[in-house]
This record gives C-alpha cells, structure tokens and sequence, in this order.
C-alpha cells in the first residue's frame, strides 16, 4: 500500500492552507509524565525516530511502555517536555488529524456489529471494498474471510465472539493497513493463539510495518532484531538503547533479558 499523507496547516505569511506531505518524523523530548500529579510515570524521555524506522520498547510490566505510546498518540497530554511529528508540536495538531496519521493494533481488537468488511473499513472511511480486500490480503485475513459463511459480508456481533482472537487481530490488522498511515504503534501479542494464526499474525504485522515508522511494544525476539533502535525501559526511564548488537556487547540489563529465561512484557 502506498498512500501519501498530507498536513493541512494554514502558511502563517499568506494565511493559505499549504498541504506538507507526511514522512513520520518523530522525537520526544525531555518528557516527563505521570497519570496523577506528583507521580510521575515517565521521566526526561529523550528518543527519536526518522521516517521507515523501526523502534521497540522492551522492559518489565509497569516499566512505562504502554504510557509512551500513548503520549505519541497524544491519549493523555504530557507534563513537560515536547513530541514532535515532522516537526509539528503535537499539542498544536488537530486530535482528528493526529490519530489520522497514526496507525495503532493493541493486543485487545474492538470489533463492532456490522460486516467484516465495514470493520475492515472503519480504518478509513471512504476506502472501496477494493481497497478493503487488499488490506485484508496485505495482513493475511483474506484467506480466512473467504471461507466464513457470507464471506466479507459475514456479519459479526459480541465484538466478534464468533471468530478467534488471533482472527479478530488478523482483522485489526487489515483495518490498520487500509488506514495506511506513515506511522503504526504496535502491540504485539503474547496471549495464546493457535501455531498456525500466529504464523500469519506475525507475518501479517511485518507487512503492516514495512515502509512505515513504528513504535513497537516487542515481544518476538525477531521484530526486536529486526529494529533499528531497541529502549529498554525500567521504572519509566529508558535504561538502555541501541541496537541488539550493542544491547548484548554491553552485557547489561538487556543482555540479562535475553540470556536469562525470561518473558519479555
Ligand atoms: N491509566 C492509568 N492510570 C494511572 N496509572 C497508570 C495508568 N496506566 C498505567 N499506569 C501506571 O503507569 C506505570 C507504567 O505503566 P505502563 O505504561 O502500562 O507499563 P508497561 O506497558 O511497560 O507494562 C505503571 O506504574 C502503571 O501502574
Ligand atoms: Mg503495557
């Protein structure tokens, strides 16, 4: 898929709407956060990402992976510091046009009553079936749709309950990759799927990646070697980073991560 984005934003000479091509650019600086005041959560965050980067956010539960992503989703709004996409403060840009040009798949897929094809297209509205069907393709669900009882046109209920949970997020997936954003936040999963659904979740997730910036909660050994910057978070600060190379030579917490029998959170 290759779809161009562009940022609306009014030239501030001539007062004309000017349209900037968006490439996915993204930087913390200095960010601190907490949920509640006096606690903070996340502290003198500093990370960037240029565009088609891969960045994956390891450490324990609780260590604040979650919290980044959804600053950069812009879920809560940060105490101090700045988030810059393509140089845009965040805090600047229209909420509508941020999640627009943010892709996001948590391990937890919210499926509405309507059609496997409408779920699909909720990634974006105006998308043809067409469209629909290629980004089902691109995240591996095309095979399975088919087979259900009305195909695309199989109505799903109870947020899905009669598909699997590694159907529902082949499905988050497509939705995800109709949307076509520059920019993807994932959450790879680690609940239980059947062997050969999580063959295709997996693979469908880095067709989703190629091409784009993420940010990547990581759980598959594969897509932390595979990322151009590794974070290792602990009590809200990053600890660590570089690559998996750099991460090992310097037999530090990440070396113990990964050498000890551990499950990656
Ligand atoms: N909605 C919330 N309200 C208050 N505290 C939260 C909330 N979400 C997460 N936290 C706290 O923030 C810290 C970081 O959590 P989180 O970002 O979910 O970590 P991770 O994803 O690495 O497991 C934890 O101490 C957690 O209890
Ligand atoms: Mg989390």
């Amino acid at each position: 898929m290759t779809g161009t984005w562009f940022w609306k934003q009014p030239d501030k000479e001539s007062g004309q709407v000017i349209y900037r091509e968006l490439t996915g650019d993204i930087r913390l600086e200095h960010v601190d956060f907490g949920y509640e005041p006096r606690k903070l959560v996340l502290r003198n965050i500093s990370l960037f990402a240029k565009p088609g980067q891969k960045i994956a956010f390891v450490g324990a539960t609780g260590a604040g992976k979650t919290t980044i992503t959804n600053l950069i989703n812009r879920f809560y709004d940060i105490a101090d510091g700045k988030i810059y996409y393509d140089g845009i403060d965040i805090s600047k840009i229209r909420k509508p046009d941020l999640r627009k040009s943010l892709g996001i798949v948590l391990q937890d897929v919210n499926l509405f009553t309507g059609t496997v094809m409408d779920n699909i297209r909720y990634g974006k509205l105006d998308a043809t079936d067409e469209e629909c069907i290629a980004a089902a393709k691109l995240a591996n669900a095309d095979d399975f749709i088919r087979r259900l009882s009305q195909g695309y046109q199989t109505v799903l209920t109870g947020n899905g309950s009669s598909l699997s949970q590694g159907q529902r997020q082949l499905i988050s997936i497509a939705r995800a990759a109709v949307a076509d954003p520059p920019v993807m936040i994932l959450d790879e999963a680690t609940s239980s799927i059947d062997t050969r659904t999580e063959a295709l979740v997996q693979d469908g997730m880095d067709n989703l990646m190629k091409g784009r910036t993420v940010f990547v909660i990581a759980h598959r050994l594969s897509t932390i070697r595979n990322s151009q910057a590794i974070m290792v978070l602990d009590h809200g600060r990053i600890i660590e980073r570089g690559s998996h190379e750099e991460l090992i030579a310097q037999k530090g917490t990440y070396y113990q991560l990964y050498t000890g029998a551990f499950e990656l959170e």
